[in-house]
Formats: C-alpha cells, structure tokens, sequence
C-alpha cells in the first residue's frame, strides 16, 4: 500500500480509511523498534512548525520530542502574548508565514474549522492538533494505538467513555475513529454533558452506542474506561461547570466493582476525575499513552515527510 500520509493534511479523522489507521499503526510499531540513529535520519534538514493557541503541554512536548527524535528541528509560538498574533495579527496571515518557514504545521486553535481553514491556505501540510471542541486527530490515533497494544485487539472490546462527552474533542476524534472497528462504546455523562448528536449523525449506523448517566451500571461490562476532563474553558456559564464538576471519579473502589483487566485512559490533564490513588495499579493506563503518543507522532510525521520511509 502507498503511504497515504505522505504530503497530506491531518484534519480530521474521519479523512482516513480503516486502512490508512492501520498504516500509521503498523509504522509506530517499526519507529519503536528502529535504532536512535535510523530514526535521526527520517527527518533531518526538516522543520516542524507549531502554532498553539490554546494552552498545550503533551500535545505540543510529544511532537517537539517526536521531530528531535527524527533529527528534525522546530520552532513555533505558543506564547501568543510575545508574538504578533497580540498586536492583531490574523490567523490567515500567521498561517502564511510560518508556512514560509516550516516543512509541517502543528495548529491548536479554539475555532472549530480553524484547521481545515489553515490546511487550504498553507503549501505544507496541516496537523490539527485540537480544533475547538471539533477535533484532537492525532490524539484519537495514539488513542486507538494505545487500546491495540494494551488489549492486543480493539474489535469485540467494550469501550466506556466517561465525562464531558459534549465539549471533549478527543471524544468525537476517537468515536469516528471507533467506528472503523467492531466495538460495543457506553457513553457516560452527565445529562447537560451527553454527546452532541448532530456531530456524531454520520457514525450513527457503523457504532454501537449506548448512554448512561450512572458509571457502576455498565462498569463490570468495560474492557476500557476513557476518561475526560469537563472542559471548564468551553461552557458559556461557569455556574453550570459547577453543578457537574466532580460527578466521576475513578478510584479504587470503582475499580473494585470493575473487570480486574480494565484499562483506565485519559487524554490528560486530570483534575479530580482519577484519583492519584490508582496511579500505581496495572489498569492506569493513562502515562503510558502519553508515551505511545510521542512514537505514533514521530511515525505520523516520518510518513508525513518522506514518500518512501520504509515503515
Ligand atoms: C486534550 C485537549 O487538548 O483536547 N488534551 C490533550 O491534547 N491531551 C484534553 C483536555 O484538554 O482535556
């Protein structure tokens, strides 16, 4: 199969096939076996471009790491009060120049759009890198790559997602991600929190979807537990925020009535909805998906800039 990242934007996750997802799989696989030094050839000479809008510390880390890994170098902005973007500067003319300067564009922006809109201005391809509470791609392929290496399978699993479902964009990247595969997903949230249905209208007919506003109800049935953070940045009334803050959370005793093998993930940051209690426990997934982040990101960007990587 051609490499169907080469050159291509990353806007969303719905723009790739089962088998494309695959690729990039099977290619995070072959970087995390590579020796340092193979690795440091695949993007030398290059540079990766970031421009973060919106407060980053994984997503902006991992792809910083990822491109050194690769022998790459980037630069960016993320410190939006030391560049023009404070005197006025638009989005479409920041997107220009560093398009100039750059071989690949990392864009965290809070506009749902803000990405589709870069990727048809910019000459280099486009990472969307969390559109608002639109879309978080690339968190959804190390999602879907962490639940393939912890469960050896993502087809027959029951996948939990617990949490701000309405305003969590990794939740809508990793549901059209999950709709690729066989799954059985239990959205739990609460009721001013549940998914909105107009953004998932297009899966409704390839996944399974089954809401809850009460955890124990399904909790014996999940193989993965996804949790989320309510999205306080997102809410037009703070007073809201307050009624549903703290309404899940993940601690020993939920993983006493859990399956002794439940996987707990989390995009990150956590507040309170996972208690540090349960860090030390095999079912903690959550830092080693920080991990596999940083190797589907080095792989994602090696497909991205190379035709022929031999990944
Ligand atoms: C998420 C995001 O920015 O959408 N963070 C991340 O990239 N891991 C999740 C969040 O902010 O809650």
């Amino acid at each position: 199969m051609p490499n169907p990242f080469y050159d291509r934007d990353i806007v969303s996750i719905k723009d790739f096939s089962k088998a494309d997802l695959e690729f990039v799989f099977s290619a995070t696989d072959k970087i995390r076996a590579m020796k340092p030094s193979e690795r440091g050839e695949l993007g030398k000479g290059r540079t990766l471009g970031y421009l973060f809008y919106e407060p980053s510390t994984r997503t902006r880390m991992s792809f910083e790491a990822a491109m050194a890994s690769l022998g790459g170098s980037f630069i960016g902005i993320s410190e939006l009060k030391s560049s023009s973007v404070e005197k006025g500067e638009s989005l479409a003319d920041t997107i220009r120049i560093i398009d100039l300067y750059s071989d690949v564009i990392v864009l965290r922006h809070p506009m749902d759009g803000s990405s589709r809109f870069a990727g048809e201005l910019s000459s280099n391809p486009i990472i969307n890198a969390g559109s608002g509470s639109e879309e978080h791609p690339t968190q959804a392929l190390l999602d879907l790559y962490t639940i393939l290496k912890e469960k050896g399978k993502i087809d027959g699993l029951s996948i939990g997602i617990v949490g701000d479902l309405k305003y969590g964009r990794t939740v809508y990247s990793l549901l059209y991600g999950l709709a690729n595969y066989k799954v059985d997903v239990h959205l739990i949230s609460p009721q001013s929190l549940q998914v909105r249905k107009e953004s998932i209208y297009e899966i409704q007919n390839k996944l399974k979807v089954k809401e809850h506003t009460d955890l124990d109800e399904v909790l014996p049935k999940l193989d993965v537990i996804y949790v989320t953070r309510i999205q306080r940045e997102r809410f037009p009334d703070l007073q809201e925020y307050e009624k549903v803050r703290g309404t899940y959370t993940i601690n020993s005793a939920t993983l006493e009535k859990a399956r002794k093998d439940v996987s707990i993930m989390h995009p990150l940051p956590r507040l309170d909805e996972i208690s540090t209690s349960i860090d030390g426990t095999q079912n903690a997934v959550y830092f080693r998906q920080a991990s596999y982040g940083k190797e589907l990101r080095a792989a994602l960007l090696a497909l991205m800039l190379n035709e022929n990587p031999a990944l």
